[in-house]
């Protein structure tokens, strides 16, 4: 939702003392050595995040990874084992619940079947005791910017799933929360109302400049939504940056493989300058070059990452001395606007190579038993050491 250009490479780091107006709000939700057990197991182990106002923060990470549990912390639904949360700046152990200025929606939208939708969304004012006349507006308002203003009157079983997901929206965003959580937004659609829901909900937190953290296990979905994200492992925060940061320059081989598929070459460092290295690999009969320098000794032990949309396909054996392989098409997967190609190399290796139809047209569509060479650019390999 913010200008992701501007953002700083190494995010996430905590301020050090004299806080301006900018860092409270670059440090507007903080995470500080957060750990959080359940008996002698560890779901969250020292978690460090910062989030600022007005953005939108994904969570992402495989099941049991920690997710909802630091999510559920966030919310004052769990305490800290230890470490501590702070929002706006106060510390929320110290707060109250009803004090507390965050809201979560729950991955199950948890509305009240037997009440209407406009008072499942008005249910937390009523608790409040603000007056009739200002929340009648509020919910109005409310079911305005999520467009279910004619649904007011049904009960939560006469609505789809997309639907009932926005009155749960609503009802969180009618209390103004100063951070909105949400768990799994989406489990509940389909694929395509999902993809379209996304775009909105982006547009409904823009309006609103709610801060928010959103946990997912989809990572198409945090990569088209959030601002920045996390990539959660065992408890632990293993990236994090903007979804183009994260894409390009993962960091190691579980970002690399957990964010977007990608094709991995495993590989002795043989040549190291400044600004290249060169690889040897046994899974092709050239070397891998990669156009960025690495610290570490010769015959360092790496992985190079090469994302199937950097590798083409030729017909011709390439003319170069490296970064590419000979093989036989064991696959096609025609995906609308592009294929993967499986291409087995004669190292047994297979590589997936993503060709656009119009790059397929100009070499003829490859298909099944062809044979093929994969190749890609020396700025095309990200080298992975761990
Ligand atoms: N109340 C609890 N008591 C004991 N263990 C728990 C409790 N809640 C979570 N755990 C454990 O903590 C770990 C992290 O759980 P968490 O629910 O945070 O995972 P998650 O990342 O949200 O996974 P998913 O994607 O499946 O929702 C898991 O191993 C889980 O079994
Ligand atoms: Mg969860």
């Amino acid at each position: 939702m913010s200008d992701q250009s501007s953002m700083p490479a190494a995010p996430g780091v905590l301020p050090s003392g004299n806080a301006t107006a900018d860092s409270a709000a670059d440090n507007f939700v903080q995470v500080v050595d957060v750990v959080k057990k359940f008996g002698e197991t560890a779901a969250v182990k020292g978690v460090n995040l910062s989030v600022k106002k007005g953005e939108l923060f994904a969570l992402l990470g495989s099941s049991g990874c920690g997710k909802s549990t630091l999510l559920r912390m966030l919310a004052g639904l769990e305490t800290v084992t230890s470490g501590k949360i702070l929002i706006d700046g106060e510390d929320l152990a110290m707060l109250p619940p009803y004090r507390r200025p965050v809201n979560m929606m729950f991955q199950s939208y948890a509305l009240f079947p037997h009440m209407t939708v406009e008072s499942n969304v008005g249910f937390g004012l009523r608790q409040e005791g603000v007056k009739k006349a200002e929340l009648k507006d509020r919910v109005a308002a409310a079911l305005e910017l999520v467009q279910m203003s004619r649904f007011a009157k049904r009960k939560p079983h006469q609505l789809s799933g997309g639907q009932q997901q926005r009155v749960a929206l609503a009802r969180s965003l009618v209390k103004r929360p100063k951070l909105l959580l949400l768990d799994e937004p989406m489990s509940a659609l389909d694929k395509q109302i999902r993809q379209r829901t996304q775009i909105e909900l982006v547009n409904i937190l823009e309006n609103v400049g709610v801060t928010c953290i959103m946990v997912t296990h989809d990572q198409e979905e945090a990569m088209t939504m959030a601002d920045r994200l996390a990539v959660m492992s065992e408890g632990q925060i293993v990236q994090l940056g903007a979804p183009n940061q994260v894409y390009e320059f993962p960091n190691s081989r579980f970002s690399a493989e957990f964010i977007g598929s990608t094709n991995l070459f495993e590989g002795n460092v043989v040549e190291d300058e400044p600004d290249h290295v060169f690889v040897e690999s046994p899974d092709l009969s050239v070397r891998l070059y990669v156009s960025h320098g690495i610290t570490g000794p010769l015959g360092m032990p790496v992985t190079i990452s090469v994302r199937p949309e950097r590798i083409a396909l030729t017909r011709k054996p390439p003319e170069g001395t490296f970064n590419w392989g000979k093989g036989v098409v064991k696959n096609v997967a025609y995906m609308g606007g592009y294929s993967l190609y499986h291409v087995q190399l004669e190292s047994g290796k297979t590589v997936i190579a993503n060709m656009s139809s119009l790059a397929l047209s100009e070499i003829d569509s490859p298909t099944w038993e062809d044979e093929v060479y994969v190749r890609w650019s020396a700025s095309a390999g990200v080298v992975l050491t761990s």
